[in-house]
């Protein structure tokens, strides 16, 4: 008996899907990041790339004195700071698919294995980091109109 197209086309879903999650098994930054990962996912998925080897001198994961002045800055400082990139920890971990909210939870599940008190952020703590990156992104929009404006004179 033929099956009907549908089930073709579900059977090459469920490979996709199949393969999503055999690559997801890889600390690679590529894998694509969607709604409703736990921290500690999302930090499988992207930031252990960096975090678990302290590549490029990024604080490590457990790094308690690495991270102790990070946790000083609090929670929602860090975490947009970090979310719109700082130094040579690029914006949203390389991904840029990964919201705010998941990067946050992520945050929050590094600083707690690093001595941290930090739970996935509520309502109102995710309004402060979101308030905190727009201001940060601003700066960032400032500073590029500004270097845009060189060519003008050049
Ligand atoms: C490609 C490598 C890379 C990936 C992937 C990466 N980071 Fe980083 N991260 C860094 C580096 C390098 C630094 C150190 C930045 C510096 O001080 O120059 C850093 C610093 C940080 C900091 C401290 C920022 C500060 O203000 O000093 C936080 C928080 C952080 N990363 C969170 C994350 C999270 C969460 C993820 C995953 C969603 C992630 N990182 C993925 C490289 C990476």
């Amino acid at each position: 008996m033929k099956l009907p197209f549908i089930c073709y086309a579900l059977g090459a879903l469920t490979l996709a899907c199949a393969a999503t999650l055999a690559s997801a098994q890889v600390s690679t930054p590529e894998v694509s990041v969607h709604t409703g990962k736990t921290g500690y996912q999302v930090y499988q998925q992207v930031c252990a790339a960096c975090h678990t080897d302290g590549v490029a001198s990024a604080p490590k994961h457990g790094d308690k004195k690495a991270w102790a002045p990070l946790i000083e800055e609090g929670q929602h400082i860090l975490t947009a700071h970090a979310w719109v990139g700082v130094r040579a920890m690029p914006a949203q971990g390389g991904m840029p698919d990964l919201g705010l909210e998941e990067f946050a939870k992520a945050v929050a599940w590094m600083a707690s294995s690093a001595g941290g008190d930090w739970k996935d952020p509520d309502a109102a703590l995710m309004h402060r980091i979101r308030h905190e990156a727009a201001e940060r992104l601003e700066k960032d929009i400032k500073a590029k109109k500004a270097m845009k404006k060189m060519l003008e004179r050049d």
